[in-house]
């Protein structure tokens, strides 16, 4: 990856562009500025830019002819159009054409810097390369040699030339995200977009019109319409990620997708085709989510044509020896150790533990243990602190709130944490979820009431927080 994202402005308003290029460049970008549109798509052909921002009316060139001729080049390419007011019905005609999103004249600049955020991480998804198997320095892979490795890189062969609905499954962490990038990226649609979805992250009643776009007037605030995903998407792939979140209703309109190969935007009754491969990923119990109607059957036959299941990294355990060592050397820069060595003892520890929090739990240990490190090689004793300090019930029990806050938002000034608020949560979540489960004796159904969440939320939390419990009292 490039130390900074580099963007291209296309923007004639000589005030505008350098208020934009100031903000940009504060927040860690490397911007150029054009004030042709003509320019503009000649130096973002030529050159490789991370995300393009362009204004609509540009002399030259006009920024919906950019977006086209540009999305045609370059498909993968993020646009994010800047309209004038009224100008918002050119705008969804430019989503049609392959634009990433827009932003309407006025704007708050942490709008377009969400929205860059949001390109950017589109734009890695769709385009940083994912090994099989093997770890080429600087390069993203899948690791593992174990047998059950082996075979997902068969069945990721075998399906990646198709557009057959592919369904992965496995705990979190186990790394469904990265094999569905392979999939894509090993696929007849490589060329094409690869669109990845949340579902458990958008609010059910933004997802739909995320998903499949809006009438003007659809409901209130529904302002102008808006395409959806699945059209943008169109010739490439969907990554519908946490499937099993998605609420029952929209599980419908999926399913419709799935057999019509057709979609209606939320208050539109036009059916339109699309021509979209979705691969999907949930790390729920889908089953159990049937028997309680949580999830619809046939859907679930639908999806689950080929199913790809990543089995806990307890499992492959083999594989963790390999894995130790890529994301030593993955790691070792940030953390400023050059070529970080590890002894064999401290493997073999990890190599023996549980790992509820799988691949991504083992990740997050090599890198704390990088961030502590000296010359010499990582010791036993180190690891053992390491997986100690992790596991530690609740960083605030010793602490008053406001002292914890006080920490906390220090950690955010100094740019170590990014996201107070997930942070907080990470950091209490274990100690509810424990105190719950143990007060209600086990009692699963008690516990989730009592927190106010669903029965699978509760013994996936366990899961996670590698936390047990006594024999739930009935079937779940
Ligand atoms: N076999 C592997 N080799 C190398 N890295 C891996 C492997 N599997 C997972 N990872 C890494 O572990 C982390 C978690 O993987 P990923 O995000 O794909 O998990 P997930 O199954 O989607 O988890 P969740 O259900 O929590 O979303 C990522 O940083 C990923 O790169
Ligand atoms: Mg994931």
């Amino acid at each position: 990856m490039k130390a900074k994202p580099e963007i291209l402005l296309v923007e004639d308003d000589t005030n505008i562009a350098s208020g934009l290029q100031k903000v940009m460049r504060a927040n860690g970008y490397e911007v150029t500025t054009l004030s042709r549109g003509d320019t503009g798509l000649e130096q973002a052909i030529a050159q490789a830019f991370d995300v393009v921002i362009t204004d609509l009316r540009l002399p030259g060139l006009d920024g919906l002819e950019l977006v086209r001729r540009l999305h045609q080049v370059k498909p993968k390419l993020p646009i994010i159009l800047i309209t004038a007011h009224g100008s918002t019905e050119v705008a969804i005609e430019a989503t049609k054409w392959g634009a990433f999103d827009y932003v309407p004249k006025p704007f708050e600049v942490e709008e377009l810097l969400d929205l860059i955020a949001k390109a950017l991480e589109s734009s890695r998804l769709m385009s940083e390369p994912v090994d099989m198997g093997e770890a080429v320095p600087g390069r993203t892979a899948i690791i593992g040699n174990s047998r059950i490795m082996q075979g997902i890189y068969k069945e990721i062969g075998r399906v990646a030339a198709t557009s057959v609905t592919v369904l992965i499954r496995g705990d979190t962490g186990t790394g469904k995200e990265l094999i569905a990038r392979a999939i894509y990226q090993h696929s007849n649609r490589a060329a094409a977009p690869f669109i990845a979805i949340n579902c458990a992250a958008i609010p059910e009643t933004l997802l739909e019109s995320e998903l499949f776009g809006h009438e003007r007037g659809a409901f209130t605030g529904a302002d102008a319409r808006r395409i959806g995903r699945f059209e943008q998407a169109n010739g490439g792939t969907i990554f519908l990620d946490e499937i099993g979140d998605m609420d029952a209703n929209l599980q419908a309109k999926l399913l419709r997708v799935l057999q019509d190969k057709t979609i209606q935007r939320v208050g539109g009754r036009e059916n339109i085709a699309v021509d979209v491969r979705i691969i999907a990923a949930t790390h729920r119990d889908l089953e159990a989510a049937i028997r309680e109607r949580l999830f619809r059957e046939d859907l679930f036959y639908r999806l689950s044509v080929v199913t790809i299941k990543l089995p806990p990294l307890q499992q492959r355990q083999e594989d963790i020896p390999d894995m130790v060592r890529y994301f030593l050397r993955r790691y070792g820069p940030e953390a400023g150790v050059a070529s970080p060595a590890i002894t064999p003892e401290a493997i073999a520890h990890l190599q023996s533990q549980d790992w509820p929090g799988n691949v991504r739990e083992l990740e997050n240990t090599v890198r704390k243990a990088l961030l502590t490190a000296r010359d010499y090689a990582i010791s036993l004793e180190h690891v053992k602190g390491v997986l100690a300090r992790a596991r530690a019930p609740a960083a605030v029990s010793a602490q008053s709130h406001a002292a914890y806050v006080t920490a906390l938002m220090d950690q955010v000034e100094r740019g170590e944490v990014h996201n107070a608020f997930s942070k907080m949560l990470a950091d209490l979540e274990p100690e509810l979820y424990a105190q719950a489960i143990q007060r209600a004796r086990g009692n699963i159904t008690k516990a989730a009431q009592w927190l106010g969440v669903t029965r699978l939320k509760v013994r996936e939390k366990l899961k996670e927080f590698g936390l047990s419990h006594k024999r739930e009292p009935e079937a779940l």
